[in-house]
C-alpha cells in the first residue's frame, strides 16, 4: 500500500488540499494577462499551486499554453536564454522540426543550434553563439509574445525561483533588458516565483529597480487548520487506518500548518501506524523525525553565534518583543541595533521568518528540535 501523503514534490490532484482562493485570484490574473509575483517561504505551496492552476486553465481553454522554466540551477545569463527559448519550444510545438521550420520567422537575427537528445520528439536543447546573443537577446526574450501571435495561443512563462537572477553577473542590465521587453506584451503573461523573500522583495518593491511594479504581488499563506484535519483523517481512513479528530488536529499544530512538514509528519505517523493511531504513535514519529535529521540541525546550528543562538532561545519561548530593556537583558542580545542585525542575519539564512504579524522559526521541526535537543526543555 502506498503512503497516502506527499512531501517534497509538487502534490497531485488526491494530495492537493483547499487554495480555492489562491488558485482563483491567480487564474484569474493570469486568463487577464496580469503578470503575477508569487512569493512565500520555502515550501508552502507556490510549484503546486501554480502547477494546479496551469492543470485547471489548460483544460478549460485550449488555447491557454503553460510554459515552465526553473531557475534553481541556473546560474549566467547565456544559460537563461538557451533553457528560456529551449522550453517555450517544447511548450509550444509538438517537435522541434516543426518550430525549427516557424523559428525561421520568428529568430531573425539569431541562428539556434539543436542539441538532440535520447527522445528526439522531447530531449532536445537550443544553444546560440553567445556574442550573437548578447547583442540580440532581446530577440529570445521577445519569442513568447512572437509565438502567442504566430500560433494563435496565449503563452504564460511560469519562472520559478526567480531570485536567482541575482546571482548572475550583471543583474541588473539583464533585469532592465527582460523588463523592457516583457513590458511591451499584451497576450504573453508573466509569473514569477521563488522563496527568498528578501531578495525578491529587493528585486520586485525597490524603486529604483527595473522590475518595480512590473505585476500584481501574491503572498502565499499557509493552508488552514480545519483543511488539514480533514485532509488527514480522509487519508487515514481511505487507507484503512483510524484516527481521531483531536490527534489530526495535534499532528497539524505540531506542525504549526507548515504544509510540507504537515505532510512529512503525517506521512512518518501513518507508517508508525498499525490499525489506529494514538498519542503514543504520534511521540514515536516525532522522535524518529528529530533523530533523523539532528545531524542537519547540528551543523545549521553549529553556524550561529552566540547571540543568534540566544536570539533563537527567546523565540522559542514566544519572546515578539526583542527591543525591551528586559528581553535584551535577560537573553543577552546586546543593543537593539543587534538585534536587527541578528534578525536580518537569520532571515537571510532562512532560519527565521519575518513575514507575518508574529516573527516565527522558519521550520517547525527544527523549532522542537532547537527546544528539546539544544535547551534541553530550559
Ligand atoms: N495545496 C496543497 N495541499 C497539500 N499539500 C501541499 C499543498 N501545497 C503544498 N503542499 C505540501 O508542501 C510541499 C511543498 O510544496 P511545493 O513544492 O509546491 O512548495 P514550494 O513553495 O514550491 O517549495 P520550494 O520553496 O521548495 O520551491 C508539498 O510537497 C506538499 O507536501
Ligand atoms: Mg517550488
Amino acid at each position: 500500500m502506498q503512503i497516502p501523503f506527499n512531501f517534497g514534490k509538487v502534490v497531485g490532484t488526491t494530495q492537493f488540499i483547499n487554495r480555492e482562493i489562491e488558485i482563483d485570484s491567480l487564474s484569474l490574473n493570469l486568463e487577464s494577462h496580469i503578470n503575477t509575483l508569487l512569493i512565500s517561504p520555502r515550501r508552502w505551496g507556490k510549484s503546486s499551486l501554480v502547477a494546479k492552476v496551469a492543470d485547471r486553465m489548460q483544460k478549460k481553454d485550449k488555447k491557454i499554453r503553460f510554459c515552465f522554466i526553473d531557475m534553481f540551477s541556473i546560474r549566467d545569463e547565456e544559460e537563461f536564454y538557451e533553457v528560456f527559448a529551449t522550453e517555450i519550444i517544447k511548450a509550444t510545438s509538438n517537435k522541434w522540426q516543426e518550430w525549427a521550420e516557424n523559428g525561421k520567422n520568428l529568430l531573425l537575427k539569431l541562428i539556434p543550434r539543436f542539441q538532440i537528445g535520447i527522445d528526439p520528439t522531447n530531449d532536445f536543447k537550443i544553444s546560440f553563439d553567445w556574442k550573437e546573443l548578447k547583442q540580440h537577446s532581446s530577440e529570445i526574450l521577445d519569442l513568447p509574445e512572437k509565438v502567442s501571435i504566430e500560433k494563435n495561443i496565449h503563452l504564460i512563462i511560469c519562472i520559478d525561483e526567480f531570485q536567482n537572477i541575482s546571482h548572475f553577473e550583471e543583474p541588473l542590465i539583464v533585469q532592465k533588458k527582460m523588463r523592457s521587453v516583457w513590458q511591451k506584451h499584451q497576450i504573453a503573461t508573466y509569473c514569477l516565483y521563488g522563496s527568498k523573500r528578501h531578495m525578491l522583495s529587493e528585486i520586485f518593491e525597490n524603486t529604483s529597480m527595473p522590475f518595480y511594479k512590473f505585476g500584481d504581488t501574491m503572498f502565499l499563506k499557509k493552508i488552514e487548520h480545519t483543511h488539514w484535519v480533514k485532509y488527514i483523517i480522509r487519508q487515514f481512513k481511505r487507507t484503512d487506518k483510524k484516527i481521531s479528530k483531536a490527534l489530526a488536529s495535534n499532528i497539524a499544530e505540531t506542525m504549526e500548518n507548515h504544509p510540507y512538514f504537515v505532510q512529512l509528519f503525517a506521512a512518518t505517523i501513518w507508517k508508525f501506524t498499525g490499525k489506529t493511531c494514538e498519542q503514543q504513535t504520534i511521540d514515536r514519529a516525532l522522535e524518529s523525525l528529530m533523530e533523523q535529521y539532528s545531524l542537519v540541525f547540528q551543523r545549521e546550528t553549529d553556524n550561529f553565534t552566540n547571540k543568534q543562538l540566544n536570539f533563537l532561545k527567546a523565540l522559542a519561548k514566544d519572546v515578539q518583543q526583542f527591543s525591551s530593556r528586559e528581553t535584551l537583558t535577560n537573553y543577552n542580545l546586546g543593543s537593539q541595533g543587534n538585534v536587527k542585525r541578528i534578525k536580518t542575519a537569520l532571515e537571510k539564512k532562512e532560519v527565521i521568518d519575518l513575514w507575518g504579524a508574529k516573527i516565527e522559526f522558519m521550520d517547525p521541526l527544527f523549532r522542537l528540535w532547537f527546544v528539546k535537543v539544544f535547551m534541553k526543555g530550559e
